[in-house]
């Protein structure tokens, strides 16, 4: 039985990592588990602006060093090419577009993405990637993701050398759709919408540390995405979304959306890789077509990891992570 496996230092290519006193627990957090993260720019208040993203690197790297810090900037209104190559020179690779209050802090999101296509011009010229909360707001909330698709394939169309990932795709018919679209349009897996359905979250009792956007779907959409993800399809790679939000701030009314899970991101990837047979296709999941996707080197360095169970604590870093109280295999 395996009781070792060397990894390629991973990349998260979706990661919240707030802002303020939490950003430091949280950016070193995610350092103890990756080598390089793209971080959302859906922080208060937003990184819009070359300032405010070269000021947030400035803040990651002071608490985790070692850190390779992509940056995303919010797509809350138009910009001009001066501002973007500004944001560019300061680390900024993708912009990400939210629907309009369709989840955490997108109360200042687009309504119309058509009003935004200047902007989406200027992106695809610069070779910047657009990077998509992919859910229709009106739509019912577990077809919002189905509903949205329609604007990606239309983008594809009209910005026909734009990079594009769907981010945290939930559904067999994104699965599906991204599949059938051209190389440049990729999308990014959570680790949670592999293990979990909307049963988690409400299925036997309510459980708000399993609610994030898009929701945990059906049986049928959780498989769609565990058969993209152990595809070796390039199309698919891991972003986590890991999205803290404190212990106060989940178990409330208006419990916010957004799962913790980064520090418990790998040891779960492995164990559903291994328990799949599909282990093989592992380092190219979590470390080779996202950087290829991104135009970015492959990391080098490798990680080793052990079998030997431990227990996710209940809290981290007031937070309550993925899978807490449960018992884990896999260990750095
Ligand atoms: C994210 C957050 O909390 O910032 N929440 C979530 O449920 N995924 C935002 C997002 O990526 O949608
Ligand atoms: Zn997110």
């Amino acid at each position: 039985m395996l009781q070792k496996l060397t990894l390629p230092l991973p990349d998260d290519f979706h990661i919240h990592l707030r802002q303020g006193n939490d950003l430091a627990n949280y950016a070193k957090r995610a350092a103890e588990q990756f080598g390089r993260v793209l971080a959302m720019p859906n922080t208060e208040p937003p990184i819009d602006s070359a300032e405010a993203a070269k000021q947030y690197k400035k803040e990651i790297l002071a608490a985790a060093p070692n850190l390779d810090v992509l940056l995303t900037f919010k797509l809350s209104k138009n910009y001009t090419e001066q501002e973007l190559l500004e944001m560019q020179k300061n680390g900024v690779v993708a912009a990400k577009y939210y629907p309009f209050g369709v989840t955490t802090n997108s109360q200042d999101g687009v309504s119309q993405i058509e009003d935004i296509y200047p902007t989406i011009t200027l992106i695809e010229k610069l070779d910047l990637v657009l990077s998509l909360h992919g859910e229709e707001p009106d739509a019912f909330c577990l077809d919002r993701e189905r509903e949205f698709l329609k604007h990606l394939e239309k983008l594809s169309k009209e910005f026909p050398n734009l990079r594009i990932v769907l981010e945290h795709v939930s559904t067999a018919e994104a699965v599906k759709c991204i599949a059938g679209l051209p190389q440049n349009i990729a999308a990014t897996i959570t680790v949670h919408h592999l293990i979990l359905t909307l049963d988690d979250v409400i299925g036997a009792s309510l459980k708000q540390q399993n609610f994030c956007k898009p929701l945990p779907n059906s049986p049928r959409d959780r498989e769609a995405v565990r058969q993209a993800a152990f595809s070796g399809n390039k199309k698919f790679f891991l972003g986590t979304d890991s999205a803290p939000h404190s212990l106060e701030k989940k178990e409330c009314l208006g419990g916010a959306a957004g799962i913790y899970s980064a520090p418990v991101a790998i040891p779960i990837l492995i164990e559903e890789f291994e328990k799949e047979n599909k282990l093989d296709l592992l380092p190219n999941f979590i470390a080779g077509f996202g950087a290829d996707f991104y135009k970015i080197p492959r990391q080098t360095e490798a990680v080793e990891y052990i079998k030997t169970e431990w227990q996710v604590p209940k809290t981290m870093d007031g937070a309550v992570p993925l899978r807490a109280g449960e018992t884990l295999k896999w260990q750095k």
